[in-house]
């Protein structure tokens, strides 16, 4: 018998750094995936294998290298169910790593739905992003749950630190999102150690831009809750100033943000912990490929994504 389960990408529309310290933000998941197979296996080892990331096998007690966040994932799910079992599982995921599409949560949530589906535990989304946090916890520090939140959920979420993540109901039909990649490589958790250590120093200065971008957060919501995408796009534009005053923006992301303007984008920002990593552009769906074409030149690659209904989702194979 054999499980596979998959779960999108996400993007950030606004709040993204501000949420590690409270504010709430909003995400929305993207139709790129990470898939998972899962299988029984003789004893009670669980091998993990990816064509990027190779191979290792866990047991009870064991870890370290790059694969270990995801069988932390597995190990919530074997908490949950009272039990261990052994394990092949087997991952591959279409999103782009260290981006700040959520590969890492993305990944982990594959890996935990596919693990609960083989073993017959029902899960809960809210149970999913559970178990991919644990494993987030593992690959950066810090993190809020907003990316083990939204792959785990699907569409469009409201998230606050804490709290149960809310579905905005929202028609994305005739938008789409453009993202552009810097080609930079970056550790989501040194940025997010960067930014607190910045607002430590800084607090009279940074706290009422937190509360700022609290303020913007809620205005986004409710322009995208009436359709008002032009004001959600302008509210993208305020977010990205407010990013780089945070010190995560850079020549290349700055480049790749006025172009996306340029291009008739109704908003563009850095989407994710920046530093390097994607620009999301929002477009209405006729301008996405005009607005890709003037990305391409200058990004290292370009994605159209249409808003993905669908969070994690998992199924038994014969
Ligand atoms: C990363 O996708 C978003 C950050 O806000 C970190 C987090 O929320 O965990 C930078």
């Amino acid at each position: 018998m054999k499980a596979s389960a998959s779960a999108p990408g996400k993007v950030i529309l606004v709040g993204e750094h501000f949420v590690v310290e409270g504010s709430p933000a909003i995400a929305v998941a993207v139709d790129v995936r990470a898939r998972a197979t899962a299988e029984a296996a003789e004893g009670d080892l669980v091998t993990i294998s990816s064509r990027e990331l190779g191979e290792a096998s866990f047991g009870p007690g064991a870890g370290g290298g790059p694969l270990y966040p995801v069988y932390v994932a597995v190990q919530e799910i074997f908490k949950r169910a009272g039990r261990r079992a052994g394990l092949r599982l087997t991952i591959e995921s279409d999103i782009p790593p260290g981006a700040g599409m959520g590969s890492s949560a993305a990944v982990a949530a594959a890996a935990a739905a596919a693990t609960a589906r083989l073993l017959g535990l029902p899960l809960s989304p809210d149970e999913i992003a559970q178990a991919a946090l644990a494993a987030e916890t593992i690959v950066h520090g810090k993190p809020s749950g907003i990316d083990p939140a939204v792959t785990s959920y699907g569409g469009a979420i409201y998230f606050k630190r804490g709290a149960k993540p809310e579905r905005i109901s929202a028609d994305f039909g005739r938008v789409r999102l453009v993202l552009a990649d810097s080609g930079i490589q970056r550790s989501t958790g040194a940025l997010v150690a960067r930014v607190l250590e910045t607002k430590r120093r800084h607090p009279e200065v940074l706290e009422p831009l937190y509360k700022a971008a609290a303020n913007l957060a809620e205005k986004a919501r409710s322009a995208l809750e009436r359709g008002d995408f032009a004001t959600v796009g302008e509210l993208m534009n305020i977010n990205h100033g407010m990013l780089s005053a945070l010190g995560v923006s850079n020549a290349k992301l700055e480049e790749l943000v006025y172009a996306a303007r340029e291009a008739g984008a109704l908003g563009a920002k850095i989407t994710g912990a920046g530093g390097g990593g994607m620009i999301v552009a929002l477009c209405w769906s006729e301008d996405a490929e005009r607005v890709a074409r003037a990305l391409s030149g200058i990004a290292a690659r370009t994605i159209v994504a249409p808003v993905s209904e669908k969070g994690a989702t998992s199924t038994l194979e014969g």
